[in-house]
């Protein structure tokens, strides 16, 4: 496994490639977990080629005390790539990647960005485009993997590369659960033991709002949603909606012909957990 620290380096590496090599890519800020790796073997099997970078972006973070506690386990993590045979890890500092100019472009990304964590994270996700849009310039992958954990900014990285016109095709990879329903995300490890007995109920409201969909009013679920975690000792709702899955608006009825999903943001304590499922079958 090759690990590259500049652009210069893994750009000079990847011009020596022969052509006709596709190169496939997960972008990550380190602290893998098995979800990371999936994606990292579904790229093995698609490509001859696989990249994973881990870098800490700070512009998408809104609060410097989010960007600080996030988890950096990097011995750990090459450990981890190693053990599945990834080809190329590229890990940058914050000069490599912003010079001394730590602020992100701005993005039209028509609207999705204002929904959901784009309410509560502001300037979010131009951090995300910024970085992401970084990347593939340096790396020029054939394709690019992305957790459906983070759906709304796997749509993001969609519209990033058609309005910007990157030739990359973005794969949109199934949440990865522990055994008892949690999704994977490298935030779990900041829970205390508690925090991390309760929140399987985050999966658990996901499936019931599935199985109420259709049933009651969209309205109705919010509520019952809203009334479950009240009295929750350790995880407090920030929001839950069903949103269309193209233009992640959040509706009050369905229609036949579209998908939706359920999104939700819960903190345990300072620590934010997202999840979001399929609605319908
Ligand atoms: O999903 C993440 O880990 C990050 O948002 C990403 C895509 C690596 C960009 O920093």
């Amino acid at each position: 496994m090759q690990v590259f620290y500049n652009s210069k380096s893994i750009k000079a590496y990847l011009d020596t490639l022969i052509e006709n090599k596709s190169i496939g890519f997960v972008p990550t800020m380190g602290a893998l977990h098995h979800g990371h790796l999936s994606l990292v073997e579904q790229a093995k099997t698609e490509n001859h080629l696989v990249v994973v970078s881990i870098f800490v972006n700070p512009t998408q973070f809104d609060k410097k005390e989010d960007l600080n506690k996030y988890p950096r386990t990097i011995d750990l993590d090459l450990k981890l790539l190693q053990t599945i045979n990834c080809d190329m890890v590229f890990i940058p500092d914050v000069e490599e990647m912003y010079h001394q100019n730590i602020l992100a472009e701005h993005f039209d990304f028509g609207g999705i960005e204002f929904e959901m964590e784009g309410k509560f994270r502001k300037g979010h996700f131009d951090g995300v485009g910024t970085i992401v849009k970084r990347f593939f310039e340096i790396i020029k992958p054939h394709k690019a993997y992305f957790g459906e954990k983070d759906f709304q900014q796997l749509q993001i990285v969609k519209k990033l590369v058609e309005i910007n016109n990157i030739p990359v095709k973005i794969i949109g990879c199934e949440i990865f659960r522990e055994e008892d329903g949690l999704a994977m995300s490298s935030r779990n490890i900041r829970l205390s033991e508690k925090q991390r007995k309760a929140a399987p109920f985050i999966y658990e409201i996901l499936l019931e709002a599935k199985k109420k969909f259709g049933i009651i009013s969209v309205d109705k679920i919010k509520q019952l949603v809203e009334e479950q975690f009240a009295n929750n000792e350790y995880l407090k709702l920030e929001y839950f909606e069903i949103a269309c899955e193209e233009s992640l608006k959040p509706v009050n009825d369905c229609q036949e012909k579209r998908n939706y999903r359920a999104f939700i943001a819960v903190f345990a304590n300072d620590v934010r957990l997202i999840d979001n499922i399929r609605l319908g079958n």
